[in-house]
């Protein structure tokens, strides 16, 4: 009796010193302890040798170490489980999950691309405001008030005061720039302008330029001409053709629009230049000597050119992109199509 007793006793402090690091050793301690050849049983087995009137008691104390034995049991397997929850159960040298990482709009990628050709060529940036005053927009470009050509550029005007609006084209920094600087002078004008058209596949009340205007003694048309050459040739590659069409500007004469040959079709002629085999890319010409009057400039020992084109145009046509709303959209599914960064 006595020594099932001490030997109760040694299993009770042996099974709460039992440590099991995995489910092997939980089951070891099922076997050894719990099994059919287990301790537990055994122990239980000695009932037969106790004095009838003392099975009672020794009844109570076995059952209460088979039930000590058991929520042990029972503890040893619930750590182990929640253990295995947390457990690292993937490989954690594989790469992590990327990060997101955003991309240039391609109108900014364009944009950048046509501002860093004309900085070769010497050309500096300059900026304005897009809210303007009638003078930098329209009457310093020779556009007095009633002008007819100013129907060209549908404008937005500004409610509170009507002499200000927002600019229709960023010829407004290239008047600020003769006003305040001496020739020679050599600027190239990004920026948004905007313009109250129908919203469409191929116009939109906003819109990007460039600009540029380069005013010296003895700039000629020529110098133009070679000038623009060279961009197209920078931005679409050397075999492409270009060709000017006498054209109309308030503020240049002679005035030009530039086209390109086709880049879909190499010239041969296909739906996007309307089977031509050109398409138009800028306007330029020879500044007014009217505008060089205007802005304090002596026309009779200064000459310049200058051009305008739209970015959205450029983009177009170099990423084939057929609707013009897609760059307003934000549509990621659109926009993470122009990773390259520039
Ligand atoms: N300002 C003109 C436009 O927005 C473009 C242009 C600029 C044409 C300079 C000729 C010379 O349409």
């Amino acid at each position: 009796m006595e020594q099932v007793l001490q030997q109760i006793e040694q299993i009770k402090a042996e099974i709460a010193a039992y440590e099991a690091p995995n489910a092997d050793a939980v089951e070891a301690f099922r076997i050894k302890y719990l099994g059919t050849k287990g301790l537990v049983k055994a122990i239980m087995g000695e009932m037969k040798n106790v004095p009838n009137e003392e099975k009672k008691a020794f009844g109570l104390l076995l059952n209460e170490f088979k039930q000590t034995v058991e929520a042990r049991y029972e503890a040893l397997k619930a750590a182990q489980e929640s253990q295995a929850d947390t457990a690292i159960n993937f490989d954690i040298s594989l790469p992590g999950y990327p990060t997101a990482v955003g991309s240039r709009h391609p109108i900014s990628m364009v944009r950048n691309q046509i501002v860093s050709i004309f900085k070769r060529l010497g050309f500096a940036v300059a900026e304005g405001p897009e809210i303007e005053d009638d003078w930098h927009n329209f009457g310093a470009m020779n556009l007095p008030e009633h002008h007819p050509a100013r129907d060209m550029q549908d404008t937005f005007y500004i409610a509170q005061n009507p002499d200000w609006l927002l600019r229709t084209h960023t010829s407004s920094v290239q008047a600020r720039i003769m006003e305040s600087q001496k020739p020679p002078i050599r600027v190239i004008c990004p920026g948004r302008v905007y313009r109250n058209e129908t919203i469409s596949a191929r116009a939109h009340c906003f819109f990007h330029q460039v600009e540029g205007l380069y005013i010296d003694e003895h700039v000629s048309f020529a110098d133009l001409k070679q000038t623009l050459y060279f961009f197209v040739q920078e931005m679409f590659g050397k075999d492409v053709k270009v060709r000017f069409r006498p054209s109309y500007f308030p503020f240049t004469e002679p005035s030009a629009e530039m086209d390109i040959s086709c880049l879909i079709c190499g010239g041969k002629g296909c739906n996007v230049c309307k089977h031509t085999g050109w398409v138009e890319i800028l306007g330029c010409g020879m500044v007014h000597p009217k505008v060089l009057e205007n802005l304090g400039i002596d026309p009779n020992k200064y000459t310049g050119f200058a051009f305008g084109m739209g970015v959205e145009r450029i983009t177009m046509l170099k990423y084939q992109i057929k609707d013009l709303r897609l760059f307003s959209e934000n549509d990621v599914r659109f926009l993470q199509q122009f990773t390259a960064a520039l």
